[in-house]
């Protein structure tokens, strides 16, 4: 675990890195809390925003040199390409070949339908880590205490029309993702 800390502390801007360890410990209450792999959710919260601290360019660059599977949306906006590349990152850079640590990191930004417990975690966990100071992370983190899918529901139900205010695309896998967690929760 040194050895990959110290090895992203190298790829990561200093805000990053703090931010992806701030991820780390909320990640394991979280699986401590849920019954989930620590082990699992530990790697795949260290290493989420792995190739957040790269430039455009270097993002695609990084694309064409794996050929690493994108949609045309993500391929244009800087904020999502992050995931998908860091995906492979994490598994050419850091060895990780489990599908749910590296399907964790390659939907912490737009969330996705039938998410694993890890996927979950990791993205209610980016959102409500201690950094985060403003008062929706707070209402996140209530939400969290009890049932992640609630936490998923309310972030996704702040995260989409944050996006519409800011005029900017919406993933089309974030609306179906909130039409999921909303079936999900008619059926409770
Ligand atoms: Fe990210
Ligand atoms: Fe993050």
């Amino acid at each position: 675990m040194d050895n990959i800390k110290k090895k992203l502390k190298e790829m990561l801007t200093r805000e990053t890195y703090a931010h992806s360890l701030s991820t780390c410990e909320t990640a394991l209450g979280l699986a401590r809390r849920f019954g989930v792999s620590e082990k699992k959710v530990r790697l795949a919260a260290l290493l989420h925003d792995c190739a957040k601290s790269m430039s455009y360019d270097e993002l695609i660059c990084n694309v064409e040199k794996y050929k690493i599977p994108v949609d045309r949306l993500e391929l244009k906006t800087e904020a999502l390409l992050h995931a998908p590349v860091g995906k492979k990152l994490a598994s050419v850079l850091f060895g990780i070949t489990d599908s749910q640590i590296l399907n964790a990191i390659r939907y912490h930004t737009t969330a996705a339908s039938a998410m694993s417990a890890i996927a979950k975690i990791i993205y209610v966990s980016d959102f409500i880590e201690l950094g985060r100071d403003h008062k929706e992370a707070a209402d996140a983190r209530k939400a969290a205490e009890k049932d992640i899918d609630k936490a998923m529901l309310f972030i996704l139900r702040k995260k989409i029309p944050y996006l519409v205010k800011k005029k900017v695309l919406i993933h089309p896998r974030s609306i179906r993702a909130l039409n999921w967690f909303l079936g999900k929760e008619e059926k409770k």
